[in-house]
């Protein structure tokens, strides 16, 4: 680590085209080092859920050498368990130092806006909370031992489909409120080495160039003292990237890139003070990742403990893994002739397809591992599915045969990677045709089948779920996924996972429907702050499974609600609790869920918002208190015209549930503002507006009360049929302008309504 003067100086010393060179990576995977000057390379990698580190700096595909995989985003957010995911980061820091890596490319704190985007299994939730919960938890993790991270891909990544071009419109309250919060909260608490900007454009921008997400939001708002890298090959014009605060363009080398940043300095279209900032900020980073010394043995061999890390990516999976349906079936009774159904359950299908993909340090085999814990029973394989997308008839019927036979069907049901992937969405939510053929047909043969699935994100399942007794989503589980899914299944592990995301009854109800993929270059984003369970709830949509849903094999009870205060003010929070009994059999955890509604707003506001959860451990007949902290943020909504967040007086609902479609208790709390808003009246503000504004009100006083009058007297008296008899004069008034109003009115104010208008507006802002 180098101080602000080292730096300085450090710069001072260095020639142009040494600065402009260290701004371009030197390979694929390393940034330029500056012998001369002992400044070192620094190594990246991706990420996220795992290391997959390139021996070859230079090739970006070469197979990599070996790591633990553990589950993707998805999976690892229905954990909503941070300690364990803090847990896991630290885990991948200690095999970036065995493996040599700097920086490892990761976490994604995207949102899920359509379950359709390909890469959604990179991503956590449909909730900014929950999301940028999980992203803190894992680059803390990471960033504990001394290795860095890269926060991705900022900003509104949320589809493959023209990924390098497409200008996702966004409104700056959906900006605020959905797309930004998860990197805001990783950026302050947990202050990643480096943010990586996303590859669309964002509001006519490319985020590689975007002044305004790059420099104005996440460095002067959100005081981010990290670099910005670019996504791979996401620079478009180099010059215009630093000037915007994007300081490290990978991949490299490109001496074109370097020569164009030179020619800018020497002709003075970049100032050289920009390209001394972007320059300071990578030594800095450099330099602390330096700090920690790495590669053990090279970056050749895999010192890390193989066995711990991957117990750790077993437990994880077992964590996140969520039980959708179980009719009682589950935990499975000691069958002793088990059906073993799907090409999944002896090719694990463990992560997605792209810039993610480990070369895992060893692979469970679901069967083997559901063998192990099956001990003396019977178990009949049949693969059910070809690997590609073939319909293979003898498939089914020879899994039919199986099922016939066996106590009970297990079916690994694997959604194909052709059909989800980074680089491409998915055209549908349905696992593929044979698959469906084939579930139908095996619980037709046997009235005790299971479902087990791998997938990144969420399946439509109306066609085959009333047909089977449970469903365990298993995501894409990581390289001991194998273990857990049998851990589960036979109850050696109590599922606790829940969804951290919404998953629809079809793919016409969901949120971006209409408004995706975008046509013409361009999608708009018209569904505002309403993304998943915002969307469903506000709308009345039904869903197949309810955000923060998931079953258990015991069951919670909720009793005694309270807050620290029914009255408080925005600044300084409230705290609520509960208490969470286990009244079943089994010991088990449960996720507590803290969601906020308010009751008036003077902007829309979704039903309810998750801005606290808790998961906690419990054995049979125990009981816990929960205690869960909301701040100012908790109530707060983005105002795009007092550019900032509002919490507004008034009385919000604390919902504490089990899922967001179940909650248990209720606890009415009244906030108080301490917030002084400036006005924002102008000539077109409404009737309303000026009453809602503390001092327009005053102001506009004397005005009101003579309008009222008037008003009353227009409305009443005259012919009855043409008359308001019977109108609520007020609401009438409420919604037009003052201006308007005034002008229908001019007689009796004896003075143009311009004039009173300028007048008032004049008091307000005086
Ligand atoms: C992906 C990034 C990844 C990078 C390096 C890009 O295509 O979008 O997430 O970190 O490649 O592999």
């Amino acid at each position: 680590m180098k101080d602000d003067l080292s730096l300085t100086i450090l710069i001072s010393q260095m020639t142009l085209e040494e600065k402009a060179a260290l701004c371009t990576g030197e390979s694929t995977w390393t940034t330029t080092p500056v012998e001369r000057l002992g400044i070192p390379a620094m190594i990246v990698s991706d990420g996220p859920h795992g290391v997959r580190r390139v021996p070859n700096a230079n090739a970006i595909s070469q197979q990599s050498l070996p790591a633990t995989c553990f589950p993707t985003a998805s999976g690892l957010a229905a954990t909503w368990d941070v300690g364990l995911v803090e847990q896991m980061g630290q885990a991948l820091a200690e095999e970036c130092i065995a493996l040599d890596v700097d920086v490892l490319l990761g976490p994604g704190a995207n949102m899920k806006r359509t379950p359709l985007n390909g890469r959604n299994f990179e991503y956590f939730s449909e909730d900014p909370y929950l999301a940028g919960e999980m992203a803190v938890a894992l680059i803390s993790g990471v960033q504990s031992k001394g290795v860095g991270t890269s926060l991705k891909h900022f900003a509104a990544n949320n589809q493959e489909f023209q990924r390098f071009t497409i200008n996702a419109e966004v409104g700056e309250r959906a900006l605020r409120e959905i797309y930004l919060p998860a990197f805001e909260k990783a950026v302050k608490k947990a202050r990643p080495f480096t943010v990586m900007c996303a590859y669309n454009k964002l509001n006519g921008e490319h985020c590689s160039q975007n002044h305004r997400l790059l420099t104005e939001i996440l460095r002067n708002e959100w005081g981010f003292e990290g670099l910005v890298v670019s996504d791979w090959g996401a620079v478009h014009d180099r010059a215009a990237a630093l000037q915007a605060g994007l300081d490290l363009e990978m991949p490299g080398p490109k001496p074109g890139r370097v020569a164009s940043v030179i020619a800018a300095v020497r002709n003075g279209t970049l100032a050289e003070s920009v390209l001394d900032d972007s320059v300071r900020r990578i030594l800095r980073i450099v330099f602390m990742a330096a700090d920690t010394p790495k590669g053990a043995n090279g970056a050749k061999g895999s010192p890390f403990n193989v066995d711990a890390h991957h117990a750790l990516a077993r437990q994880i999976a077992s964590e996140g893994m969520v039980l959708l349906k179980n009719d009682g079936i589950l935990p499975l009774q000691n069958p002793q002739h088990i059906a073993v159904i799907g090409h999944a359950a002896q090719a694990a299908h463990f992560q997605g397809g792209g810039s993610s993909h480990i070369h895992a340090s060893r692979v469970d085999v679901p069967f083997v591992e559901l063998q192990k814990l099956a001990g003396e029973a019977e178990l009949m394989y049949a693969p059910g599915y070809p690997a590609d997308d073939s319909f293979q008839q003898p498939l089914i019927d020879e899994a039919v045969a199986a099922a016939r036979v066996a106590d009970v069907a297990l079916l690994y049901v694997a959604l194909p990677t052709y059909k989800e992937s980074e680089g491409y969405d998915r055209p549908d939510l349905d696992v593929t045709r044979q698959q469906v053929a084939l579930i139908k047909a095996v619980a037709a043969a046997q009235p005790h089948t299971v479902v087990i699935l791998n997938n990144g994100a969420p399946l439509a399942m109306s066609e085959w779920i009333d047909d089977v007794n449970a469903v365990l989503e298993a995501w894409m589980m990581g390289q001991a996924g194998g273990g857990a899914i049998a851990d589960v299944l036979y109850g050696k592990v109590n599922p606790s996972g829940k969804l951290a995301e919404t998953y629809a009854l079809k793919l016409t109800d969901t949120p971006a429907h209409i408004n995706y993929p975008g046509e013409l270059g361009t999608v708009h984003y018209g569904e505002g702050i309403y993304i998943g369970y915002r969307y469903y709830d506000a709308k009345g949509v039904p869903v197949l499974f309810p955000f923060g849903y998931g079953l258990s094999y015991t069951r919670f009870a909720y009793s005694n609600p309270t807050v620290s205060a029914h009255e408080f003010m925005d600044v300084d929070g409230v705290t609520v609790s509960v208490d969470v009994t286990n009244t079943g059999k089994a010991a088990g955890k449960e996720v507590v869920q803290v969601y906020v509604s308010d009751r008036v707003a003077q902007l829309a506001r979704p039903p309810k918002e998750l801005k606290g959860f808790a998961k906690v451990a419990l054995q049979p007949g125990e009981t816990k208190t929960v205690t869960i902290a909301l701040d100012f943020r908790a109530f707060a909504y983005y105002h795009p015209t007092y550019k900032q967040w509002v919490a507004e007086d008034g009385a919000f609902d604390i919902l504490i549930g089990s899922s967001s479609a179940d909650i248990r208790c209720t606890q009415t709390v009244t906030l108080q503002s301490t917030q002084q808003l400036p006005s924002i009246l102008n000539r077109e503000s409404t009737v309303h507006e000026w009453q809602a504004d503390p001092r327009g009100k005053v102001v506009v006083a004397q005005v009101f009360e003579k309008m009222q009058a008037q008003t009353q007297k227009m409305f009443s008296g005259g012919d009855s049929e043409e008359s308001g008899i019977g109108m609520d004069t007020s609401a009438f008034m409420d919604d037009m302008p003052l201006l308007n109003l005034l002008e229908w009115m001019e007689n009796e104010f004896h003075e143009p309504a311009e004039v009173i208008v300028h007048r008032l507006l004049a008091e307000v802002y005086t």
